[in-house]
Parts: structure tokens; sequence; C-alpha cells
């Protein structure tokens, strides 16, 4: 199958912010405790961090990370888990049915975090807690001192504020299965209020305010165009939740999830730009994606043996070679949409739904959708152009244009005078002969040229084999004349091309 894309340096989408590549540590089976946080494991350091899950999130580079939910964060209170360890109560966690020890919390998150690289987005309890609350939080975190809440982190260690700047009015607030759930009326007016009280503390911060939980929700579009009637001025981004699956094994429909997310964030944008439009407003309300991946197998019933235990075995999702390709294209669709998404979060960093695995006072490794992850992170950072791109397509009942069966995105990295091209051959038996042009560019040679395959879709990594994983493209298979790339792409492949432009 033959394919073309076209890119222009006059055409740009817009910058793609680093904070896309964000994670996420929800209190959720073995995420904290097992996951980031094993006092006593062999390569924890004196907090009690595991540093071989540490070098992994360094490798992902996730600029940002969501915490402490997810679902958890609406039955919890923050002041529980603060303070001398001995003195915090073990609470049950009614979310995901565990026992919450509280000895990590706040305090150790920045902590871990400044350790990770990467900055805390803190989502404060709008199920069962209260304004008052997330405001007092915000004084412990970013007030300098002089003030009770303050003066109490400084107590607890902290002398200089953590000054969080990210933070998430709540958790999938449309959810009936979320504790304290609420109407669009309800939820609207408590965000409104919640934002205004927070940013009296702190003028600065980012607020987001949920969005739909989810595109099947039936209230999907209208949650968030009258949520927003309520905090449009005082909230700074839209949440956006999408786990895409293939339990039916239909994999021409799960292979389209990027152009189903795509959908999905075109129409959340048109709900913030009806709320502008009604206020006569021009301000543009952007969307934070703070949960998205791929979401089938990990299981939230597993293990109900260890039903109020701490570190439950819950929703471990192990990733194959399909789901590099539908992680690798929705990365790409995040960076269609540059110029509206400037935060994301892949749900969740370590074991629940994870690029990263780890056996409790055992090994870590990577999953299959590390590597796209890591890759896009690493050279996805810069302007997303515009793609004028032609490639066969397949059906679906998706949508009537059909599924492009090549997908492909173009980055132009200024700084480092570079292109690079992503694209998935979403094809089970077909390679394709790629095409790129670059317009008014001047690429002079190909830096590298990488491919993520395996002939067996439903490979996976373990702690003790490792099949799928980055491999240099043969140099046959790659050319570049007259400023022009021709590459064939293995059927079902992620691929990278690097192309300097010096
Ligand atoms: O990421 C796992 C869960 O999925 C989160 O707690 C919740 O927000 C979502 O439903």
């Amino acid at each position: 199958m033959k394919v073309r894309i076209y890119a222009n340096r006059n055409y740009p989408i817009g910058e793609i912010d680093k904070n896309i590549f964000g994670g996420f540590v929800e209190h959720i089976g073995r995420c904290v405790y097992t996951g980031i946080y094993e006092p006593g494991h062999k390569l924890a350091d004196k907090d009690g961090f595991r540093k071989d899950v540490i070098e992994l999130v360094k490798e992902l580079d996730m600029p940002l990370t969501r915490y402490p939910g997810g679902n958890f964060v609406s039955g919890f209170d923050w002041k529980d888990a603060i303070g001398p360890k001995a003195s915090r109560p073990s609470r049950p966690d009614y979310a995901w049915l565990a026992m919450e020890p509280n000895t990590f919390g706040l305090d150790e998150f920045v902590k871990w975090c400044a350790k990770a690289n990467t900055a805390p987005m803190y989502a404060v309890n709008l199920g069962t807690n209260t304004p008052k609350s997330a405001q007092e939080l915000i004084e412990y975190c970013n007030f300098e001192k002089g003030s009770y809440w303050s003066d109490l982190r400084i107590k607890n260690g902290s002398k200089k504020p953590h000054n969080i700047k990210y933070w998430c009015l709540g958790n999938e607030m449309d959810g009936e299965w979320q504790i304290g759930h609420k109407t669009a009326e309800e939820y609207g007016r408590i965000a409104q209020e919640t934002a205004k009280m927070m940013r009296m503390v702190d003028r600065s911060i980012k607020l987001c305010v949920c969005g739909s939980s989810s595109r099947n929700m039936e209230t999907f579009g209208d949650w968030d165009y009258n949520v927003l009637r309520h905090c449009f001025d005082s909230v700074d981004m839209l949440s956006v939740h999408a786990y895409f699956g293939n339990s039916d094994h239909n994999f021409p429909k799960f292979l389209a999830a990027p152009e189903v997310l795509d959908k999905q964030i075109a129409d959340s944008i048109a709900c913030c730009d009806a709320v502008a439009a009604q206020r006569k407003s021009y301000k543009k309300i952007m969307l934070a994606l703070d949960e998205w991946n791929v979401w089938y197998r990990g299981d939230t019933n597993a293990h109900p043996e260890t039903i109020w235990q701490a570190a439950r075995p819950i929703n471990e999702e192990i990733y194959d070679m399909t789901d590099v390709l539908v992680v690798g294209g929705i990365l790409q669709t995040m960076m269609d949409h540059a110029d509206r998404l400037k935060v994301a979060n892949i749900a969740q960093t370590v074991n629940i739904i994870a690029p990263i695995m780890t056996e409790p006072g055992g090994r870590a490794w990577r999953q299959t959708t590390f590597y796209p992850f890591a890759l896009m992170s690493k050279y996805g950072r810069g302007t997303a152009l515009k793609l004028s791109s032609d490639s066969p397509t397949y059906s679906t009942d998706i949508r009537a244009e059909g599924i492009p069966f090549v997908k492909s995105s173009v980055v132009f990295r200024e700084e480092a005078d570079e292109l690079v091209v992503f694209t998935i051959n979403r094809s089970q038996d077909e390679p394709a002969e790629l095409t790129a042009e670059f317009g008014c560019f001047k690429p002079t040679k190909v830096i590298e040229a990488i491919e993520i395959h395996h002939a067996n879709p439903d490979a996976v990594n373990t702690a003790d084999s490792h099949p799928v994983k980055p491999a240099k493209i043969a140099a046959k298979r790659v050319s570049l004349k007259d400023g022009k790339l021709t590459a064939t792409l293995k059927p079902f492949s992620w691929n990278m091309f690097r192309i300097s432009t010096k």
C-alpha cells in the first residue's frame, strides 16, 4: 500500500505542551504501595521510594503527575496523610475497597515528584469535602508562612512552599459511581466557589474542572456545557477522560481509538466554545486529558480475598503489541490538538493500567506501551504541523469516511533543527510504502529511524522476557532524496523518523 504525507512549516497546529506527557499516581491497588513507595525494598531510598521505579519514570520524562486520585480522592481527607506517620489514621478506601494506611501523603508525594523530575498536579476532594478544605489545602501548600496551615507545613518539614500550580476540581463528578456524585448544577456551583476560594490564596494557579468522565456517558456534552456555565470565568481547563478496550476482539474498531478520541476532543472543545459564544467571551478554555489509556483486562474485582487490605493487586493490565499502536496513535491525536490540549496524564504511572510494572519486593520492568510513550515524550516536543495525508482506509461503524491504515504526525523541534515523523501502520498484513514531503524545510539526513514491531500482536513483556521493544529500521528500508523521505513500514508497526534540517 502507498501512503503520502505532506507537512509545511507555514501550517503549524501549535506548540505541543510538554505537560501532555504527564503521569498519574492514585492511591489505588499497587500504584503507591509497592509501586512508587516500598520501604524495606532493597532499592528503596531513605524515604522509602523505589529507586528502580524513579529511574523508569525519569525515562518516561513526565513533566506533571496527577495525584491522589481518581475515584479515591472523593472519599479522602488530605489532613489524614500529613504529619508524623505514627499518628496518621488508617481508613477504609471505599472507592477501591482497600485499607489506606496514609503512610504516604501530600508531603511525601511532593518529595517523590522532585526526585522523579515531575511536578505535582493535585486533585481536591469535591465529593465529600468542602471548598473550605480545598482552600486550607492550598494554604498548606502554596502560602509562604505565618498562617496556621502554612506553618503546619513548615513544622512537617517543608520550609519552602510546595507551589503546586496545577489543580483538579474533584474527579469524574458526573459518574454515579463517584463518592459524592453530583448533578451538573450542583457540581458547577461547588466548582465555581472552590475555584474562587483557591484563587484567593494563590491567583497564579491553573484550575481544571471535571468534564464528562467518558464519551459514553449519557450526559456527555450537556454536562460539560452546563458545568462551564457556572464556572467559565474561574477555570482554565476542562478535563476529558478516555479509556479504550477490545473486550469484543474487534481489532479494526479498537485500532481506531485515536480517531474516536479525536472526535471526543473536538466535541469537548465545541462545548467550551459554545459557552464562550453564549457569553460573548474571547476566552478559550483549554483541555486536560487527565486520564487516558487502554484499559479492558485489568480487573477492578480481582483478588476479592484482599478486600480491606492495603496494596491490593487490582487493575493490573498487561499490555501487548496491539496496545503499542493504540497508545502511539492516541499520543498522535493529542499532538493534532496541540492548540487546545495543554495537559494529559496517562492513567496510570505504575502497576495500575501502567507502562511500568513492579513485583512487591522484586523487579520493575517496562511494559510494551512504555516505549511509544518514552520516545514520543523525548522527541515529540516542539511545533505540531498540520498534515495533508493520503492513506488507504478501512471501514468501521465508527464513522462514514473510513479509518486510514496509516496515521502520521510531524513535529518540528526548532531548537534541535529536526523534524520528527511518528507513524503507525494499522494494517495487520500489508507493509506501507511511505513518502513524506516537507515543503520549505530543507531536510538533510535521517538521524534515526526506529520501529516497534512484533509478528505476534498479542506479544507482551514480563519481568522475565522482553520481546516488544524499539529497534533500528534497516537502512535499506529508509531513504532521503531531494528532501523527500521514503520508508517501508512493516505491517502492524509503530515508527519514528528523526530528520535533520540543518
Ligand atoms: O484510573 C483508574 C480510575 O478510572 C480512576 O480512579 C477514575 O477516575 C477512573 O474512572
